[in-house]
């Protein structure tokens, strides 16, 4: 949309102006005057329009109150509407609250709690703030247990992001917040079709990498071949009109690139075998792998579905911090100075007559503080191992309700051979061995060093994992890593591996719910337990993401509001 205005003198040399709207509406284009001014506005050189007030504007441009709206934002006279706007009435009037955990939830709910008038104390038993939102730089460290203290020798400047590392575009929450502290997000690029597939075990197509876009284009080819040939030769019994029919067969035609006789025969959608180029080049196009090949390896098997594009949450545009997502854990820090008491691990939780009181150790020292009312974030695997005065049906919930095994390994190489060697851009491997996953960053492109994850894992593929020693470790990543990079042994230099279940003060890497624990379990935590009120991605349906953290804490915020001032305020807001 473009505001414009023109300047104009009258006949006596009074100055006029008029403001002028194009853009686009729902209909189209949409052109037109929405104002005239006279002498009362001042017109500066600079073409801005000063000293007209919000009230003199309305009233100038009440016949055109549609276009108003957007021209006043564009000259400065109305704020942007808050993103994901959270502004409840009344005041905390300086009721004392104990947040236990400087995570993403603990920092979100201190800091709106903060806006309203509440004073906050945050008990992180961490030296750092973020939890599971970490960022593994040069001297970042993590204490798993039964393993020594790991300390990263990454170079100054590289990084990789042990936890959260992507955000979706629907994360509406996580972006607001990004953008109300101030911290500059990126493109986080998910779907790359030039990244592998690597299915190692039996099968001729097994134990060799394959790019993505090869196996994606075979598959949906051989499959619309099918299909066509069966509804061509009325083979499928799919009660559709012959007209509906043939409007079928030719949507299978374009979504398997089939020729006129709707067979499947390859095509430039799975990349060349010889590049097109200058002069005679034309490019030459390999056969397609023969669907008989791709299901005896295994790549139409589970590990290799489609789950980027198919899943919700992973469907591009996705997101992620410049510099590393713990710059958003920062970014909130930098807001509660003075709030966060770093080094307290808490030892005793009690809901008392009035209020709460809660017992920590403070390097060290036992100590205990009271307060009015508590938002526990702490993980539900960690807080079971926490003495507490909490009701049966809470109690059962936290000591029940299952997380997941995770890890992964950051590691550095001295030069980006998937970029320089094979056009990889951010994106992700798939192979069904013990890495499961190897991400390519995206960001820093054909920079010098850069960090790879070379495993992202779950369930007993990381239980396996999270067994062996940081250095076995590195060893596995490297090793099944150079089957599909043999750059790996050449240029690879250092490694730093979290397994998060075994990370101490996290203990998993996110809540899992069957549909009966839905019913249950979680049920019992969504509501305070007397004053003490719990938060985190575990007590929402975004777990293992950001958004959830920051949902909880709002949500938590909202009722422990509602209670202080006698008000009626849920969130979220019913549609
Ligand atoms: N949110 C987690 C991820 O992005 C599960 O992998």
């Amino acid at each position: 949309m473009i505001i414009s205005y023109k300047t104009t003198e009258d006949l006596q040399g009074k100055k006029m102006g008029s403001v002028y709207i194009d853009g686009f509406c729902k209909n189209g284009c949409f052109h037109g005057k929405i104002a005239n001014f006279n002498t009362d506005i001042h017109i500066t050189r600079s073409n801005q329009l000063r000293k007209l007030t919000r009230r003199e504007f309305l009233t100038r441009t009440g016949a055109f109150a549609g276009a108003a709206y957007p021209a006043m934002m564009a000259m400065g006279f109305l704020p942007a509407a808050p993103a994901h706007p959270f502004q409840p009435e009344g005041d905390g009037q300086g009721k004392r609250v104990i947040i236990l955990g400087a995570g993403l939830a603990g920092m979100a709910a201190a800091y709106e709690l903060n806006k309203l008038g509440y004073q906050c104390m945050i008990l992180e038993a961490r030296d750092r703030v973020g939890g599971r939102c970490f960022s593994v730089r040069k001297g970042s460290t993590n204490i798993e247990t039964g393993q020594s203290l790991q300390t990263a020798n990454f170079d100054e400047g590289q990084y990789f992001n042990a936890g959260p590392s992507r955000i979706p575009h629907h994360h509406a929450l996580t972006l607001h917040y990004c953008k109300e502290l101030g911290v500059p997000i990126q493109v986080y690029n998910n779907v790359n079709e030039a990244a592998y597939y690597f299915s190692e075990g039996k099968g001729p197509l097994s134990n060799k990498k394959i790019r993505m876009r090869e196996v994606h284009n075979d598959v949906r080819g051989w499959l619309c071949e099918l299909l066509a040939k069966g509804m061509d030769g009325g083979k499928i019994d799919s009660q559709m009109s012959r007209e509906d029919t043939q409007k079928v067969i030719e949507y299978l035609r374009a979504e398997g690139g089939l020729d006129i006789d709707k067979l499947y025969k390859a095509s430039a959608r799975r990349g060349y075998m010889e590049a097109p180029g200058a002069g005679e080049k034309a490019g030459r196009i390999a056969d397609p792998h023969v669907l008989s090949e791709l299901i005896a390896s295994g790549l139409m098997e589970p590990d290799f579905y489609n789950v980027a594009e198919y899943t919700y949450e992973l469907q591009m545009t996705l997101f992620q911090a410049v510099g590393g997502m713990d710059r958003i854990a920062a970014a909130f820090e930098k807001k509660l100075t003075g709030v966060i008491h770093f080094n307290a691990e808490v030892s005793a939780i009690h809901n008392t007559e009035q209020g709460v009181k809660v017992e920590y150790k403070d390097k060290g020292t036992q100590r205990s503080q009271e307060a009015d009312l508590c938002i526990c974030t702490i993980p539900l695997p960690v807080l079971s191992n926490i003495e507490h005065n909490f009701s049966s049906d809470a109690s059962r919930a936290i000591d029940n309700i299952a997380y997941m095994n995770t890890g992964k390994i950051g590691l550095q190489f001295k030069r980006r051979f998937w970029e320089e060697d094979e056009h990889i851009y951010g994106g992700i491997t798939h192979t069904n061995n013990q890495l499961t996953q190897i991400f390519y960053p995206s960001y820093d492109y054909l920079s010098g060093k850069g960090i790879l994850i070379g495993y992202y894992n779950f369930n007993e593929k990381a239980r396996a994992t999270g067994e062996l020693s940081y250095a076995e470790r590195e060893q596995l990543a490297l090793e099944k890593g150079s089957l599909i990079h043999p750059q790996y042994r050449q240029a690879f230099e250092t490694s730093f591996s979290v397994s998060w279940h075994k990370t101490k003060y996290s203990l998993g890497g996110w809540a899992l719910y069957s549909a009966e624990e839905r019913q249950t379990l979680y049920k019992a935590l969504l509501q305070p337990d007397k004053q003490v009120y719990f938060a985190g991605e575990h007590l929402t349906y975004l777990n293992a993401w950001m958004a959830g953290a920051f949902e909880s804490a709002r949500s938590v915020v909202a009722s422990l509001h509602a209670r202080v001032t006698g008000g009626r305020m849920s969130y979220p807001a019913s549609q």
